[in-house]
Parts: structure tokens; sequence; C-alpha cells
């Protein structure tokens, strides 16, 4: 079974890909973080260091893009087959709000004919080749035929599907039949994304192994940076490597100029998952994500590790 890591901004940055890859790798590939170009193809410092060759050396990286006319789209893919990159990602999925109201991200499914309009300059115009990673619809999931009669006038390298609606965002059921009979439609490799948080969770990944090219890792894997592994029959998570794989990552926040305050915000952010992995830790959790200092910081992640309640068996659930 092929695994790829989903994008996930503010968390799978640079410095996390490939600390989790030499610490516990099993993935085919990492997707970066939505880039989001202004009208002329301009984007952020910061989102041009997370995707540069230099800074990806060891993995292999898709960078994905949050745009909605082909403009921008084709500007930064020409930037990127400079960099070197064969495949560029367009997100169809990011449920935000303000980014729907641009009508971008999700919110390109508001519109199936400009969603057409902007694939088909796209595609007749893009060096690299495309994958696109959708939501199955802004309300439902029905939706999802109307826009894969879209997605089949073109040569994707992949459909990766996030099998819930938009309205759903993060937390609705996963819609596993609708997943599989949009399979049949589908001439290019499809990829499963929704909720896989553990070895059972993928009681459905039976399901989905027998029927998707493979399944995309995200918050399960941010919570259980083993999970890849684990859904490849390698060992659970033991506390001593998420302890070691946790302060490279403090390290490498700093190293990279991030000041102790910042990095430790990064870290706070895969608190929010990792934490799951420490059952009845309220008050070390709280003690946690309340540090601010670098040193009360530092000695609440000791006190975590040292108060005996970390679980290889506890996985994320919302
Ligand atoms: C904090 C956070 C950041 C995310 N950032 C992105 C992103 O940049 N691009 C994207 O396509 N999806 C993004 N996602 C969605 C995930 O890639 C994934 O589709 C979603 O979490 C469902 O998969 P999961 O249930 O395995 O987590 C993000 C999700 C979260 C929770």
């Amino acid at each position: 079974m092929k695994l790829s890591f989903a994008p996930m901004e503010g968390i799978s940055t640079y410095i996390y890909r490939r600390l989790h890859a030499r610490f516990f790798g099993g993935v085919e590939e990492y997707y970066a973080p939505f880039i989001a170009p202004d009208g002329k193809g301009n984007y952020k410092a910061s989102a041009r260091r997370d995707i540069l060759p230099e800074n990806n050396r060891d993995i292999r990286l898709i960078p994905q893009l949050l745009v909605n006319r082909p403009e921008p789209f084709i500007s930064v893919a020409r930037e990127l087959a400079a960099m070197g990159y064969s495949e560029v990602n367009l997100n169809v999925g990011c449920p935000s709000a303000t980014v729907v109201a641009k009508h971008k991200g999700a919110g390109m499914l508001m519109d199936p004919e400009g969603l057409d309009a902007c694939l088909n300059e796209i595609f007749s115009r893009s060096p690299l080749r495309i994958s696109i990673k959708t939501r199955m619809g802004m309300e439902s999931t029905e939706e999802f035929p109307r826009i894969l009669e879209i997605y089949r006038k073109y040569p994707l390298s992949r459909l990766i599907i996030h099998a819930r609606a938009r309205s759903g965002m993060y937390k609705s059921a996963v819609d596993i039949s609708a997943f599989i009979s949009a399979l049949d439609g589908c001439p290019w490799p499809v990829w499963y994304n929704g909720d896989i948080f553990s070895p059972s969770s993928s009681g459905m990944a039976g399901l989905l192994r027998d029927n998707a090219a493979g399944l995309m890792l995200g918050r399960g894997a941010v919570a259980d940076p083993a999970l890849p592994r684990l859904l490849k029959g390698g060992p659970a998570l033991e506390a001593e490597e998420l302890k070691a794989f946790h302060d490279a990552l403090l390290s490498a926040y700093l190293e990279a100029g991030y000041s102790p305050g910042a990095a430790i915000a990064r870290l706070k952010e895969l608190w929010f998952y990792m934490l799951h992995k420490f059952p009845d830790s309220r008050r070390e959790s709280k003690q946690l994500l309340k540090a601010r200092e670098f040193e009360d910081y530092k000695a609440a992640v000791s006190a975590l590790f040292s108060g005996g309640k970390f679980s290889p068996e506890s996985y994320f659930s919302q």
C-alpha cells in the first residue's frame, strides 16, 4: 500500500518533513502546504523557502498551489519546473471560510463551469504534470459525479479525494461509499484521504487498499508520526523516539532562526495532535500548552514524558 503525507499548513514545514523522513519515513512522498500566489504569481518568502530543493533534499516533495486563475498557476508552475519539480498539486479542498469566499480551495466547486475553464487553461499551458486534491462537493458528496465529469476531461497525474464535502469541514463522517463509487469513473490513479488515524480506522483501509492507488495521511500521522510504518506492518511508536523527534524539531527550528517563542508555538501545533499519545495526562498537557517561556516549556515536555502515560495504542480522534 502506497502512503503519502498530506499538506498540513503550519505543521508539515520543510523542517518537519525532513525530520519526519529521517526518524520515521514510510511515505512515498510529502505534499507541501499550499502556496497562495497573488494575481501576478508573487508569494511569501516563507512559502518559497519551504519548497526550495535544497531544503527538501532527502524527500520526494510535491508542491501545492491554492489559486483559482490560470495566470498565477502557470507563473509559479514555471518557477517550480525551473527548480526541478515534475508535478504540482492543485488545492480544490481547503474549506476555510475566507478561502472559499474567494472561490479558491473547495470554493472552486461552487462554480463548475469556472473550474472547467480554469483547468482547461492550466492543463494546456502547464510545464508540469498536475494532480488535484479535492473535496467531493460544497454541500454534499452527491455533487461529485458532476465534478468528476469535469476532471475526466483532463490528464491528471492523479486525483486525491478527501472523502467529505466542504460543509463537513474536518468533522463529518467520511463518505467511503461515495469514494468507492467514484473510482469507476476515474481513468487516473486515485488516492484516498480522510480520517486514517490508526491501523483499525483502516478497517476501512482493507476496503481502500483494494481500491485506492494509495492513502494520504494527515492528522493521524501528525499525532503518531510512526503511523506510516505501523500501517505497513512495522513496530508501534515508542516514547523515546517521539521524544528524540520532538527534541530534534525544537533544535532545528531554533537553528533555522526561529525565536524560542516562535519555535514553541510551532511545536504546540503538533502537540494538539501528539497529546493523543498521552491519555489521562490532562494536568501535564495543560501545563505544556500554557508554557510560554522556553525553560517552562522544556520542563513541561520532560514532565509529560516522565509521567508514564504514553500509550502507543492511543490514537488521534476528533
Ligand atoms: C492544520 C491543517 C492544515 C492543513 N493544511 C492543508 C494544506 O495546506 N493543503 C491541503 O490541501 N490540505 C490541508 N489540510 C487538509 C489535510 O491535508 C487533509 O486533507 C485533512 O486533514 C484530512 O485528512 P486527515 O483526516 O488524514 O487529517 C490541512 C488540515 C489541517 C488540519
